[in-house]
């Protein structure tokens, strides 16, 4: 959990409009194998909701606003992401959910692996034990 963190992005103010980038192995500590994105997501909605066993990620709100809700089977933080050039780094083995999305918010996740669904934790009580909790 001390390893979650929110990452100020390089941001480079203009007046013909902002700029923001990441870089792997420099702003994030690991290497991009795939990038995806969460839109259209209807009021109410909740997203995520497992584990990775192996999987690092940067989550970005590009536009809009969600929440992050991360749990490592003791504690739970939130993390409400609202500006483009934050970007919430989250380490493998953590519970996390995303809710709370704003009318046309678009969520991007930077992963450190390619699609794995043998790397997800759907069931929570599966995640404890993973956990040793
Ligand atoms: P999932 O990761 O469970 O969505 P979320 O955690 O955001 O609620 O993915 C939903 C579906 O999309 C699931 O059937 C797997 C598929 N999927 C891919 O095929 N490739 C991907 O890179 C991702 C993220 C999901």
């Amino acid at each position: 959990m001390e390893k979650v963190r929110l990452i100020d992005l390089p941001k480079i103010e203009d007046p013909r409009g902002n700029l923001s980038f990441v870089e792997e192995d420099n702003h994030i500590p690991f290497k991009i194998e795939r990038s995806y994105w969460i839109f259209d997501v209807p009021g109410g909605q909740i997203r995520g909701g497992h584990a990775f066993k192996e999987q690092q990620e940067l989550i970005i709100a590009l536009s809009g606003s969600f929440d992050v809700e991360i749990d490592d089977g003791k504690t739970k933080k939130t993390f409400s992401l609202n500006r483009s050039y934050y970007g919430l780094y989250v380490p493998a083995s953590l519970w996390r959910q995303m809710q709370n999305f704003s009318t046309n918010s678009l969520a991007m996740v930077l992963s450190s692996t390619k699609f794995c669904e043998e790397d997800y934790i759907r069931d929570y009580q599966k995640f404890l034990k993973f956990k040793e909790i």
